[in-house]
């Protein structure tokens, strides 16, 4: 009897209720939450943001940072620098030859001080894209000799703490490369061995080949943390689900932080758990603070690129964060698919969690239509969302609550207003039920948190572009830092002084093992800077060839037009200086050549090299003397100015000067 009525009331229940949404403990709990991530470097994606002025910089950092203001980030990812080209730069490496350290290079140290400055509990994660040559022994693969790579990578973790107090919680392999079983392992023992057991490795930053290894390979299995996988459009394999460890997509998103990047995002942080299982997501990249037209060009969470006068953006990704990360901390719990996490009935996807108290309820409901939040590198397969009304209802542990506050998001596509991270007045529950209506598009966190927070500064300085004049003496800066302004995309540049005297010097000397072998490859420094516009410009500079281990010439170019794995395809006016002759091309490989002729010079000593070019004409001056006044052709006709060597080996410069002639 009571058996027949049960089976009645359900039947019942399950059709009055079918478009309820559950949420509720009856099963138990979903995977642990492991944090809402992004990336810096991957690389030198962040270039342009360090040298802003103090004021803008700081509020930028707030944006990504500060807990309860804006994108809130739980995980900070950066490039463990390695003197090669990964994406739109070079990011220095800590050991540019085998016999010194140095923890000042580059901004990623600043980066993370800063992060951990707003956010004691964020996770710092390393991964390298690259490495200096001398680290394969010339073999040009890190798995030649494993126990010198894993004493590379943790010498990098060991000065993230003794130089600058910051503890690595995560290391990663090899940027979206193979991997190497016996160098994972070779890591987790040299790690282990220096006091690091609390560093977890994450592999392998690629697919999902490692979970099958993972399987058969029980060593592995237990040393490998989380299986980190790239662009997994929202999908994990069964083989990698039961394996019972973690799942991350540890780099995703690559969209333009538009509304289209804010959808993007919004879709596949929830989605990476709702299809995938996945606990973390990780985004590339953390700030847009690259040149315009380098590759990826605005696809950062917000873009700052205008350190000369402080301008910056805040873009919709902030907020499709903030919908996450302001209501939950690493260490909460998703509920389980069907009892909180799912698909809605009209499409959209939602999730719950709760802390580990289990006091406190956080869903993030998204209602991303397919047409508007492509990521670029996702899976392509069409879905249906329509406005929708839908009854919440609460059950177990939380069937008490009786209302919960809600942060709403339209992104204004189809004619309708952006709304970004606004907050609504409280959701009643009655009986533990609620209906909401959802529109498409939209983002709506409901949460029995009280936080939250829109944060907000006055409108920064307004666009400019690079400004010109533009002079650099490159005497204040500190020992080691890069050139503010010198996007380095081969080679690697920092600041040394003799005296009081700062100047720039192209460190690499030798083939690196690289990321974009196709730019490396070349084994020439090429940096650029300013506007991708410019079109009539003269750019001057002092170089000196140091008598040991110099490079084989140095050039200046205008007008060139390509960076980032690109970088050797490059067009550009191009005035070479070699130590016995000049050559003008059209290219960094002196293939095109305009003209040539002879110039004569030493190691060792300091000349001044200058280039202008206006129209179809150009003149080339070296050390006041004009080598050649003539034609040029009439393309390219606009790109960056750049500085290089002819090949790998030192090289220094000084005394920059560029100056419109528009
Ligand atoms: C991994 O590295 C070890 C040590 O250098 C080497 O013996 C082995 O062949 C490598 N394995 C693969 C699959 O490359
Ligand atoms: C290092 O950081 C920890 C927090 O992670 C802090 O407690 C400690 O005071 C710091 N030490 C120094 C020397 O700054
Ligand atoms: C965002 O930018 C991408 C790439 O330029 C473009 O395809 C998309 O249409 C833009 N979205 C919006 C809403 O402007
Ligand atoms: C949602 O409910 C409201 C009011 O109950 C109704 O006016 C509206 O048509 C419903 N929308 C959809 C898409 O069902
Ligand atoms: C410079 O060359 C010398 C001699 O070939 C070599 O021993 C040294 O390692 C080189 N230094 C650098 C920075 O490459």
């Amino acid at each position: 009897m009571a058996k027949a009525m049960f089976g009645f009331l359900t039947v019942f229940f399950i059709h009055w209720t079918c478009a309820d949404i559950v949420f509720d403990d009856a099963s138990g709990y979903g995977r642990r939450f492991d944090g809402i991530g992004s990336l810096s470097g991957g690389g030198a994606t962040s270039k342009l943001l360090i040298n802003y002025p103090e004021k803008q910089r700081s509020e930028i950092l707030d944006f990504l940072f500060k807990p309860n203001f804006g994108a809130s980030l739980q995980i900070l990812k950066v490039e463990i620098g390695g003197d090669i080209q990964s994406t739109d730069g070079t990011e220095a490496s800590h050991m540019h030859y085998s016999w010194e350290e140095n923890y000042e290079r580059g901004y990623e140290w600043l980066l993370m001080k800063e992060a951990k400055k707003r956010n004691p509990s964020i996770k710092l994660y390393g991964l390298p894209w690259g490495f200096p040559g001398w680290v394969g022994e010339g073999s040009g693969s890190p798995y030649h000799n494993v126990l010198k790579t894993a004493d590379y990578v943790v010498r990098w973790i060991n000065g993230a703490k003794k130089i600058h107090n910051l503890t690595i919680d995560y290391v990663g392999i090899w940027n979206e490369t193979p991997y190497n079983i016996s160098y994972i392992k070779t890591l987790r023992k040299v790690l282990d061995g220096r006091g690091f057991q609390h560093t977890q490795i994450i592999a392998s930053d690629n697919k999902w080949k490692i979970a099958e290894d993972m399987s058969n390979d029980k060593e592995l299995k237990d040393i490998v943390y989380s299986i980190g996988v790239h662009y997994p459009g929202t999908q994990s394999p069964k083989q990698a689900q039961q394996l019972g460890k973690t799942l991350w997509s540890s780099e995703d998103y690559c969209q333009k932080n538009n509304e289209t990047g804010g959808a993007c995002w919004a879709r596949i942080l929830n989605r990476n758990y709702v299809n995938g299982h996945m606990t973390s997501t990780i985004a590339w990249d953390l700030i847009a603070s690259y040149y315009t037209s380098l590759p990826g060009w605005g696809m950062g969470l917000m873009t700052a690129m205008e350190p000369w006068n402080g301008h910056y953006v805040v873009s919709p990704p902030i907020w499709t964060s903030a919908h996450t990360t302001q209501f939950t901390e690493i260490g909460w719990t998703y509920l389980k698919h069907g009892h909180g996490v799912g698909t809605l009935p009209q499409g959209g996807t939602y999730v719950g969690l709760t802390n580990p108290k289990r006091d406190q309820l956080t869903i993030v409901m998204e209602t991303m239509t397919f047409e508007h939040s492509k990521c670029v590198l996702d899976a392509k397969t069409p879905f249906k969302v329509n406005p929708q009304n839908v009854t919440l209802s609460l059950g177990g542990k939380w069937s008490g609550v009786q209302e919960m506050n809600i942060w709403f998001t339209q992104l204004g596509f189809d004619e309708k207003p952006n709304i970004f991270f606004e907050k609504r007045s409280p959701l009643k529950f009655i009986k533990g039920k609620a209906e909401v209506f959802l529109d498409v598009n939209q983002i709506i966190t409901l949460t029995t948190l009280d936080t939250g927070n829109k944060g907000a500064y006055p409108a920064p300085p307004p666009h400019i572009e690079f400004p010109l004049p533009y002079s650099d003496s490159f005497d204040s800066y500190n020992l080691y830092q890069e050139p503010y302004y010198l996007s380095q995309q081969i080679g690697s540049f920092e600041i040394l002084a003799e005296g009081k005297n700062g100047f720039v010097r192209q460190m690499v000397t030798q083939m690196t093992i690289p990321w974009c072998k196709q730019a490396d490859g070349i084994q020439k420094a090429y940096n650029v800077f300013g506007d991708i516009k410019w079109t009539d410009i003269s750019v001057e500079f002092d170089f000196r060839i140091p008598s040991k281990n110099g490079s084989s010439g140095v050039f200046v170019a205008a007008r060139t037009t390509k960076g980032g794995c690109s970088s050797a395809e490059t067009s550009g006016i191009f005035f070479h200086a070699l130590p016995h002759k000049f050559v003008l091309s059209t290219d960094i490989q002196r293939q095109h050549v305009v003209k040539s002729g002879d110039l004569s010079y030493g190691p060792g000593s300091w000349h001044n090299i200058a280039l202008s070019v206006k129209g179809s004409l150009a003149k080339l001056i070296f050390d006041q003397t004009t080598v050649y006044f003539g034609s040029i052709p009439t393309w390219p006709t606009a790109g960056w100015a750049a500085l290089g060597t002819d090949s790998y080996g030192l090289a220094d410069f000084d005394n920059l000067k560029i100056n419109s002639l528009m």
